[in-house]
């Protein structure tokens, strides 16, 4: 039987963000997939949302496995014949080492592996679920990018430089516009943001916010209107009180 809820998944949900987000959008009634790429993880994020008497399901997925993904993407059309939301949240973002602070020191062997998972596994995860939402005409796709990606605000920002991972959001910035011009008129709405600086293992507990306040946009933007934004580049509702463009 088909299933009525919204179908949707979130890549990296066993922690942080991703699992805060997963949690937002059972909790208004759409059928999650969480996802991780250590199924014991995962596994322990299920079991505790579903104490919460959530109906959450699991799959493990690792983005950065073509074999991975296409296991994955078989069992979502074998369970479900469909996708309507995609949250591109795992991601990466490797500072332990000083040199990696700065470009004239970065190893390219971080750069490559941050884009390996920040970027191209984005596109792997979108290419292979995209058919999966035009089979039956509609999907929301978020990208889960952040401030510190913005060309435009990138000569006056606080920010610190960590060139992989500002140059890999800054790829994935790139990929959300141009996948959006690719989809126009599919009603698959493909939009990023930036979930602002949070208490997760990435953020560090100095953060002044909650993983739970940054899922806001991204519930949001999993839940747009048909017609609502296409291509665009949000900042966290929290911090204005409503949706709020950034620029690119
Ligand atoms: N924290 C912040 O202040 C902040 C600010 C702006 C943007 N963001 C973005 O928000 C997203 C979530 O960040 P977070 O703060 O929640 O980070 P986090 O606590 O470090 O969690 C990252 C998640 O990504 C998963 N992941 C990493 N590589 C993966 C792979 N190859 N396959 C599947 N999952 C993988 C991790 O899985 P494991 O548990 O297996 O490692 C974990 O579940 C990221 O895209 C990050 O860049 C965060």
């Amino acid at each position: 039987m088909t299933n009525p809820k919204k179908i949707a998944v979130v890549t990296g949900s066993n922690r942080g963000l991703g699992y805060a987000i997963s949690r937002k959008l059972s909790q208004i009634g759409i059928q999650v997939v969480l996802t991780s790429r250590n199924e014991s993880d995962g596994l322990a994020a299920k079991q505790q949302l579903s104490s919460e008497g959530l109906d959450v399901n699991y799959h493990i997925l690792d983005v950065t496995s073509d074999r991975s993904v296409a296991q994955f993407t078989q069992w979502l059309e074998e369970t479900y014949g469909r996708v309507d939301i995609l949250v591109n949240n795992a991601g990466i973002n490797p500072t332990n080492k000083p040199e990696e602070s700065s470009l004239l020191t970065v190893q390219l062997e971080t750069m490559r592996s941050t884009f390996d998972t920040n970027v191209l596994a984005l596109l792997r995860v979108s290419q292979a679920l995209i058919p999966l939402m035009k089979v039956h005409n509609y999907g929301r796709i978020v990208n889960i990018s952040t401030e510190m990606a913005s060309l435009a605000a990138i000569t006056s920002d606080f920010y610190p430089l960590a060139p992989s991972y500002r140059l890999s959001k800054l790829g994935v910035n790139g990929l959300t516009v141009l996948l959006a011009k690719e989809l126009l008129g599919a009603n698959i709405l493909v939009n990023a943001y930036s979930p602002g600086w949070m208490k997760t293992d990435m953020g560090g507990e100095n953060a002044p916010f909650t993983a739970e306040e940054g899922a806001e946009t991204a519930v949001y933007l999993a839940t747009l209107p048909d017609g609502g934004a296409q291509g665009l580049f949000f900042a966290e509702m929290r911090k204005f009180g409503g949706p709020i463009q950034l620029q690119w």
